[in-house]
């Protein structure tokens, strides 16, 4: 079959697929997460590989059943995930437009418009950051893109000459910090940017599992009189597991004394810097030298969609810029190309989505989105808080739960086996989701909202679910009676 379809049939398969896409999202409120345990499998597909074509509308029709029917929904109000958000419409409108214009990032003279709106976009992240000078950044796949240039950028900020020598040129094993629960996308970026992962020094964290400043010039000063050459310090604002956001403006402190890079991975919590009402959650933030924020968490596009933001725009260039005589030259733009400020050449235009849904929702529908989650996550702490089985693992701070079984009679291993038991039990069905993991080295249950469907009738079936896998497990609390 021919790629150019005509009009008619363009338009048919187009109307069928939102049809489709239509359904879905009106299922979305109560829609089970995933298929119940026992018709849930993980093999490989085994077709052959198609020589000629088939019928598109069937086809369509097949995958979209299949996928829906089959899929594992990270959309439903019921998925108390992880970071991945329930996709704003306009970002899956954004989504279609973009595959179809298809604009070339690489080079403003291909893109034009959609660079612009990229700039803009970067903009907007920026003003809010509250960057009291110049900033730029570009968009990325995600977090660990993101983080990724972060590092580079501190690398080539602290060390110019190891861009075009290498590390090697150093002369001395460059160190960077990050807190024992930072995310693990540094571990593989010091390994790719050469410094090794060794050299990623993971800081020991307080009771709140932020990272504790004074272990961190400690660590600092270490290094320092082993001959190490520390440069970067990454601070987290909403850990994956536990959402927690380190003291920013104390760890600031900290890298100025040392004079150190700040880099923030903000790829979840940051999305607080839209919010007035509750900013003061990531207060310091506009301490970073660079700033990781995915859209594609908080804020509630579709994958994929990371940015990098700095406010030394300067190295940007410094780090990713090469030149070839390949690229497009725009006459008289005063701007620089994106791929000589991203890791990327041929890029997609991932800020559309979050364009669009700004233009059409404003900052303030981020405003509500952020304080209705923050409310609904408050009430499930109040029923942990309250409940005889469970207790609060670390205070909350952004809207991540993570809470245990008061259990003191159990050894770790007894009470993580307990805990899996009841993610078993409670995502038995498929009907909801959550997880397990550990904080500060001890297992807990994890819950997080980030659906935008996700009310407080869907907290209390999660309660009920909790409750019963309890009764179902015959768990009795160990109180030493
Ligand atoms: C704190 C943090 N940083 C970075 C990342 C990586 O982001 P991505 O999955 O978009 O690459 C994650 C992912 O969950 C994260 O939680």
């Amino acid at each position: 079959m021919r790629f150019d379809f005509d009009s008619v049939t363009r338009r048919r398969l187009g109307y069928h697929l939102i049809d489709q896409i239509d359904a879905f999202f009106s299922s979305l409120p109560d829609r089970p997460v995933q298929l119940p345990l026992e018709q849930r499998s993980y093999g490989a597909l085994y077709d052959p590989l198609p020589e000629s074509g088939e019928d598109p509308r069937r086809v369509l029709d097949e995958i979209c059943r299949e996928m829906v029917d089959k899929g594992f929904h990270v959309p439903s109000a019921n998925y108390f995930g992880l970071m991945n958000p329930t996709s704003t419409y306009m970002g899956v409108l954004a989504e279609a437009l973009v595959a179809a214009l298809n604009p070339q990032l690489a080079t403003l003279a291909r893109s034009q418009l959609a660079s612009k709106i990229e700039m803009e976009t970067v903009r907007w992240i920026g003003e809010r950051v509250g960057w009291p000078g110049d900033f730029n950044g570009t968009f990325t796949s995600g977090g660990n893109e993101a983080n990724f240039s972060g590092l580079a950028l501190a690398l080539a900020s602290s060390f110019p000459e190891s861009v075009e020598e290498g590390v090697a040129s150093i002369g001395a094993q460059p160190v960077v910090y990050a807190s024992a629960e930072a995310h693990h996308s540094l571990d593989k970026s010091a390994g790719l940017l050469g410094i090794g992962r060794k050299g990623l020094r993971r800081i020991a964290v307080n009771e709140a599992a932020q990272l504790d400043p004074r272990r961190l010039d400690e660590a600092i000063r270490e290094d320092r009189a082993a001959g190490r050459k520390p440069f970067c310090v990454v601070a987290t604002a909403g850990t994956t597991n536990s959402g927690t956001v380190d003291d920013l403006s104390a760890i600031s402190e900290v890298c100025k004394r040392h004079n150190l890079w700040l880099h923030v991975d903000g790829a979840y919590g940051a999305g607080a810097i839209f919010s007035d009402q509750h900013r003061d959650l990531v207060r310091g933030i506009e301490q970073a030298d660079s700033l990781t924020l995915d859209p594609h968490k908080w804020l509630a596009v579709p994958f994929a969609a990371g940015a990098i933001l700095t406010s030394h725009p300067e190295i940007l260039e410094r780090t990713f810029a090469v030149a070839a005589p390949y690229m497009p030259k725009a006459a008289g733009a005063r701007l620089p190309d994106n791929a000589r400020i991203s890791t990327q050449w041929t890029r997609r235009m991932n800020s559309l989505k979050l364009w669009l849904t700004l233009r059409v929702h404003g900052r303030k529908g981020y405003e509500e989105l952020i304080d209705q989650q923050l409310k609904l996550t408050s009430s499930f702490a109040k029923w942990v808080e309250t409940s005889d089985e469970f207790e609060l693992a670390v205070p909350p701070t952004l809207p991540i739960i993570t809470f245990r079984l008061k259990s003191s009679g159990l050894n770790p291993q007894q009470l993580a086996a307990l805990h899996e038991n009841i993610v078993d039990e409670v995502t038995r069905d498929g009907s909801r989701w959550i997880s397990e993991t550990e904080v500060t080295g001890h297992s807990v249950l994890r819950m997080m909202v980030i659906s935008y469907l996700t009310e407080e009738r869907h907290l209390q079936a999660l309660e009920t679910a909790l409750t019963n896998a309890l009764k179902r497990l015959n768990f009795r609390i160990q109180t030493g009676a």
